[in-house]
């Protein structure tokens, strides 16, 4: 059961981002995958909260996002559309839920929006099976998001987490990949570790507005791990990451402090207790 009305007043829609496009204001988008940090993002006035799969790592302690579950997904999604009621949600689908079949891509698809009262479904990959699929669900009303360049699913077949279409050969098939995935309905496109040329020329040579992670300035938005802007993930320091806040830093020096007051006898002192009668 959904957990927010879709389509709540005031809540952005797909044409909002085409339109965002059509007038050169840039999108910018954030994961979240639980109810604080879904608040937080919606406060701050962000435009497109997704619920990446990206979790498997962050927030599960995988080393990939193979392992996540569609049940995962719907579980987070709940509470990331508690924590941001008013946001346009998108809920990444996880792996083997929408390569074997059309119709199971549409079933999984269909219980990720009626369960978590999410906007859209984000799939990766632009080969024949996920276009098959994007095209059932597309005509089932459902709005999909398409995900091209690195697509940390196919890690393993990629040979690592490597920037993507550097090679003339694969820089045309990212190319053609973006006018198949326009062509069967996606209404925006994640593209992820591209080179900034590459970036730029596929967002001029489609529609749909693309979203860019480690693909640089040309593209129609940015969407970042949320932990990572935050600086919650020291050890993760790619060349495309800034991080705007250090927040492990502070949560360390937080963490040391309480363990020291605790220690010492002087919290919780009176001021943070209860009197009999009051
Ligand atoms: O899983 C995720 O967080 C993503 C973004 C990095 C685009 O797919």
């Amino acid at each position: 059961m959904s957990t927010a009305d879709a389509g709540a007043p005031g809540r952005k829609t797909v044409r909002t981002f085409q339109d965002m496009k059509a007038r050169g204001e840039r999108i910018a988008a954030l994961t979240a995958y639980d109810v604080t940090f879904a608040r937080m993002v919606e406060q701050a006035g962000v435009d497109l909260v997704l619920v990446g799969d990206s979790l498997g790592q962050v927030v599960l302690g995988y080393d990939s996002t193979v392992p996540v579950t569609l049940d995962d997904m719907i579980h987070h999604g709940r509470a990331v559309r508690r924590g941001a009621p008013n946001s346009f949600l998108v809920i990444d689908m996880p792996f083997l839920t929408y390569q074997v079949t059309p119709e199971e891509a549409l079933r999984n698809c269909g219980r990720v929006l009626q369960e978590t009262g999410a906007d859209a479904v984000k799939l990766e990959g632009g080969g024949p099976p996920v276009l098959d699929a994007i095209r059932k669900v597309v005509a089932a009303g459902i709005p999909v998001m398409g995900h091209l360049g690195l697509t940390p699913q196919s890690v393993a077949a990629l040979g690592g987490y490597r920037v993507q279409g550097r090679e003339p050969a694969a820089a045309q098939r990212i190319l053609a990949q973006a006018d198949d995935l326009e062509g069967a309905g996606c209404f925006a496109l994640v593209l992820e570790l591209v080179p900034a040329p590459l970036a730029g020329q596929v967002t001029e040579a489609v529609g749909i507005p693309t979203i860019g992670i480690g693909a640089g300035v040309g593209c129609d938005g940015q969407v970042l791990v949320t932990y990572d802007a935050l600086g919650l993930n020291p050890g993760f320091r790619p060349r495309f990451l800034r991080t705007f806040a250090d927040l492990a830093t502070e949560a360390d020096r937080g963490i040391r402090s309480y363990i020291e007051a605790v220690r010492s006898g002087e919290y919780p002192d009176a001021d943070h207790s209860f009197e009999a009668d009051s």
